[in-house]
């Protein structure tokens, strides 16, 4: 049949969308649109004494490591997975052999057979097997001097009881739990919970509005909701209970009815009395958790059991359920952690993420704890009260291994450098950069500055959908090049693809796939398993396909150049642009919209909105107010457009396919590079456009 992009020349029209959508963006991918691209830079050299240090020492170990991982995967995983707890073990020969992803449906599977359980491997062995009294989490509050720790002991002993409490309430093997909580450390007890219990978590992120939590309750039917009563962000209050009780509400009108809505009293933000209350479904979790026994019996579970769902944007309106299992997950996010940081038990680690994106679940949460870490868990804004707060608080629990995302960079370096360098930082060891291309000069300012020029910074790349850091720099192993992450983790085959799906050799640019699988790969998407087939391994026959364009340098360096399908990347969240169209179309006034991604000094990429009114609706403010607050309202305000740009007339092909690759150069103002718009079927739709620019 060919491949559905050399289809596409042939005229066909029958064409999976995933192929029609990658094609257009083929042209962003080669001229490399996007802020990283500073291959002028000299490499910047470890040193000696850091590389001696290290776990990985050198490009030949780490070569060597990683021919073993591509020629003997099952070996080479199985014996890193013997450092775990298994109740039963796999059979060595067929564990991992279902990840042929040429072969008709795809279905991975590793260690299957085993049984497991994360949350002892993450706890209890730690306490068993090392030492209890180490601080698993330091929590810092929004407001600086309010702060909290646990230990292993204390974080088994919680993690038990709530387990106990979810038992009790009728929360078994296989259930689904969501988690509406921001940065407490209530939010890693109840994730470690539920997969102590076998239940499955879906955490949704605390700033995603009461629609994206209905829509999100609604597709996996949780029996019991966890939640707090109000969170404070920097100077601001968020009632999440409210929110939960407006998603209930709809989900309940649409036949999904959730039993139970246990909320944490977070007294720093609300007292008890002021929260609404609905008799019957709401329990606070500080009347009933305390009071269950801190003893709770592992649930064993198959190494191919589900540990949870994350939703995330795609090129669809609907936001996909990445499913992640057990056993491979556990290995994989251990191993990245540990060799992606160059972790050693004396580190303090802190993660600026949110336990609500899949950094959170990977690199707060899993793959830290189950290797013993001390996590500093923060709770407010890296700027809050003042542009030091980060430095702060590395100085405060004496960081070492500090991972943030490169729009905190820019905008911490926009306050200048006198708010950094007014801390010791001392502790800090290595850096680490996750979420979106880092550009040269923010990598620069976060080596020198914030590391004076002696730590690593590994800039990982890699998905919701990966589980878990692919490609990466091992910190002083090898030279790092400014906006490059370098080379693949072991275990991980990357290629880069042409249009029509040849893989590509040496210097070159185009899409990057992933060959074969790997331990922390997502195994479906949550009840579309055929969605998952067509989205990531239709596209390029074979391969895993990331969504993404990547460059390769000559020295083999991997350059990514962000995303090439309608997704957006705004501060590191990921946004799909049928999601905020389908929006902002939802307004009475709003006729049709196209949003694009556009460079964004800070935020990397900002939203563009094109709207067409309703005829006979005039433009204003406040309309244009409205629009944006109705986008705030369905997803959350992260996803809010930064512009609002009239259209009396959106540009479209005479099929009536609205050309975006138009819509991005008249975003960015690149006019004079719009290209052939003699197949739009109004090509003066254009000129209006343009001479709306400035309104
Ligand atoms: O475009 C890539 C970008 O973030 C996307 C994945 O987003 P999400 O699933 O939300 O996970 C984010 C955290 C892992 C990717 O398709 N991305 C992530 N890390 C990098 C990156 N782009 C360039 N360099 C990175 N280090």
């Amino acid at each position: 049949a060919g491949h559905p992009l050399r289809r596409r020349a042939d005229g066909m029209s029958q064409l999976p969308s995933a192929a029609r959508r990658i094609a257009h963006h083929l042209n962003a991918v080669v001229r490399g649109d996007s802020l990283a691209s500073g291959e002028s830079d000299p490499a910047v050299v470890p040193s000696p004494l850091f590389s001696q240090r290290a776990l990985v020492s050198s490009l030949d170990q780490y070569r060597e490591m990683y021919r073993r991982s591509i020629e003997d995967p099952a070996g080479f995983w199985s014996e890193i997975a013997t450092q775990f707890y298994w109740k039963e073990t796999w059979d060595p020969e067929v564990y991992a052999e279902n990840i042929d992803v040429r072969k008709g449906a795809v279905s991975i599977e590793w260690f299957k057979g085993a049984k497991t359980n994360i949350c002892y491997n993450a706890v209890d062995r730690n306490v068993e097997g090392r030492d209890g009294g180490k601080v698993a989490l330091y929590w810092e509050g929004n407001e600086p001097g309010l702060d909290g720790r646990l230990t292993y002991s204390e974080l088994l002993d919680r993690v038990c009881q709530l387990a106990n409490y979810l038992k009790h309430v009728g929360v078994g093997k296989g259930d689904a739990v969501v988690i509406y909580l921001p940065m407490l450390m209530e939010l890693p007890i109840a994730m470690l919970a539920c997969a102590r219990i076998g239940a499955v978590h879906s955490v949704v992120f605390a700033g995603f509005s009461a629609e994206s939590l209905t829509q999100r309750i609604a597709d996996c039917r949780p029996k019991v909701v966890l939640t707090c009563n109000a969170v404070q962000r920097g100077s601001k209050t968020i009632f999440l209970k409210d929110i939960v009780d407006t998603a209930l509400g709809e989900c309940a009108k649409d036949g999904v009815h959730v039993g139970l809505c246990l909320t944490y009293e977070n007294l720093s933000a609300m007292k008890r009395d002021d929260t609404k209350w609905q008799e019957g479904r709401d329990v606070w979790w500080q009347d009933v958790v305390p009071n269950f026994p801190t003893k709770c019996e592992v649930e064993w579970v198959d190494a191919e059991d589900p540990l949870f769902l994350l939703y995330t944007s795609g090129s669809t309106g609907k936001p996909k359920g990445v499913l992640h299992t057990t056993g491979g997950y556990m290995v994989y996010t251990a191993t990245t952690f540990k060799y992606a940081f160059d972790y050693k038990p004396t580190d303090i680690y802190w993660c600026t993420a949110d336990c609500g994106w899949i950094t959170g679940h990977s690199y707060i949460t899993y793959g830290p704890l189950l290797n013993g870490a001390t996590v500093v868990v923060y709770e407010g804004a890296p700027n809050y009260p003042d542009p030091g707060r980060s430095w702060d608080i590395v100085d405060k629990y004496k960081v070492t291994i500090f991972y943030t995302a490169p729009t905190l960079i820019r905008s911490l370096m926009r306050d200048g450098d006198d708010y950094v360098t007014r801390y010791s930082r001392k502790s800090l060891r290595v850096l680490g950069s996750v979420g979106e291309p880092i550009n040269p000069s923010a990598w620069r300012w976060f080596f020198n500055v914030v590391g004076d020029s002696r730590c690593p910074i590994s800039d990982t790349w890699w998905q919701t959908e990966t589980g878990g850091i692919m490609i990466t720099p091992l910190p002083g192993a090898w030279p790092q090049k400014p906006g490059s992450a370098t080379f693949p983790f072991f275990g991980v085959q990357p290629v880069i693809v042409d249009e029509k799906g040849n893989e590509l050799e040496g210097e070159c640019s185009g899409y990057l796939c992933i060959k074969k699988s790997w331990p922390g790969a997502f195994r479906t998407l949550y009840g579309d398993h055929e969605r998952y087939e067509t989205t990531y391994f239709k596209p390029f026959a074979g391969y895993y396909f990331s969504g993404d364009g990547c460059r390769r340098d000559k020295d083999g360096y991997h350059w990514l150049t962000g995303r090439v399908d309608d997704v957006i990347n705004v501060s590191g969240h990921r946004i799909g642009t049928a999601e905020v169209e389908s929006a902002l179309v939802s307004h009475a006034q709003c006729a049709e919209a196209a949003v694009v991604g556009v460079e964004h000094e800070v935020k990397g990429q900002g939203i563009y909105a094109f709207v067409t009114l309703v005829e006979g609706v005039p433009y204003s403010e406040e309309l244009r107010k409205s629009l944006i607050l109705t986008v705030r309202n369905q997803i959350g305000a992260f996803a809010a457009p930064d512009k609002i740009h009239w259209a009396p007339g959106l540009p479209k092909t005479r099929s009536g396919k609205i050309m975006r690759r138009i819509l991005r150069k008249i975003a960015s103002r690149q006019l004079n590079e719009l290209g052939d718009t003699s197949t739009l079927s109004d090509p003066t739709v254009v000129d209006q456009l343009i001479a709306l620019s400035d309104h």
